[in-house]
């Protein structure tokens, strides 16, 4: 996609970090925004933060997790703008832990946001954005855990894993629609956002506490490590609006995981046991 001037862009997960960066950088680009967030205090003040920056930004509370809520989402941005052009499903969430101690509460939660999220919103949006026969843009928020699988964040992994699945899927499907529609799936690893303290959004009905001895150092550790970050949300929100623009598909924003990702296709290939991405053993 060429043309952003008075376009239109929805983002998921729109409140804090890599979302509001995206909107931020695509409303400088002059793309009039929807932002959508389950947390409707953070998504008033990130809107108004936007709005004094000179953006046109609309806002409506959302769960991705209900198909009811990205539908009435999809309503929304075509009552208030009349077209869409843009889709980021990018709310996320990062339950923790070992595979065995994750509970069904863990395993819904982190399924519903990550997955059923962007299920939705691909299921929703990409009929709107054929039958309006313009161009337009998909961009998934997966993560470098959809490529290979570090320990200790089995659920995580196995979301992100689907949503390049999705993905890929949805590429070849638009390809052979010969759609003018184009898709890109995002995986960072780690920069500094609020995913680590994701546990602050989590439903009521979905609360799993208390938490074991195994899932606290996990979670001290994450926080470390997307606080240490070296790429800021911003970086990561240029690198995909340049993949927008050149039309890429896969956004690996930290060049340096490559050598995990290559260490896994090999394991593959060559029949190996798997090696721990995180150096362990
Ligand atoms: N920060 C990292 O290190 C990192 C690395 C790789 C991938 N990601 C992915 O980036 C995406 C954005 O996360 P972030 O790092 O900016 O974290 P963040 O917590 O700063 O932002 C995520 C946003 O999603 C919202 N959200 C949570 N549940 C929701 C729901 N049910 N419906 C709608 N919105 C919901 C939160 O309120 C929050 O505003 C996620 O998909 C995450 O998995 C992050």
């Amino acid at each position: 996609m060429q043309e952003f001037n008075d376009r239109i862009a929805v983002i998921t997960g729109g409140a804090s970090g890599l979302g509001r960066a995206m909107a931020e950088r695509l409303g400088q680009e002059g793309m009039q925004l929807m932002l959508a967030d389950v947390d409707a205090t953070a998504l008033d003040k990130t809107a108004a933060a936007l709005r004094a920056a000179g953006l046109t930004v609309a806002t409506q509370r959302t769960d991705v997790s209900r198909a009811e809520d990205v539908e009435a989402l999809a309503r929304a941005t075509l009552d208030r703008y009349g077209a869409v052009h843009v889709v980021c499903n990018n709310a996320g969430v990062a339950p923790l832990g070992a595979v065995w101690e994750s509970t069904t509460a863990d395993w819904t939660w982190g399924m519903g946001v990550n997955v059923w999220g962007v299920i939705h919103g691909v299921r929703v949006f990409t009929p709107i954005l054929l039958a309006q026969g313009t161009d337009g843009h998909i961009v998934n928020t997966a993560s470098v855990a959809g490529l290979i699988s570090p320990p200790g964040m089995g659920v995580y992994n196995v979301t992100k894993h689907a949503v390049v699945a999705l993905t890929e899927s949805l590429h070849h499907d638009l390809t052979r629609a010969k759609a003018r529609i184009r898709c890109s799936v995002v995986c960072p690893a780690y920069f500094p956002s609020g995913i680590a303290d994701s546990e602050r959004n989590r439903p009521d009905e979905l609360q799993s506490a208390p938490k074991t001895p195994n899932q606290l150092v996990m979670g001290a550790s994450m926080k470390k490590a997307v606080s240490s970050g070296r790429l800021t949300a911003a970086d990561v929100a240029l690198q995909v609006f340049r993949a927008i623009e050149e039309e890429r598909f896969y956004v690996i924003t930290h060049r340096a995981i490559k050598a995990a990702i290559e260490m896994r296709m090999q394991d593959i290939l060559n029949d190996r046991i798997p090696t721990d991405p995180m150096g362990g053993r």
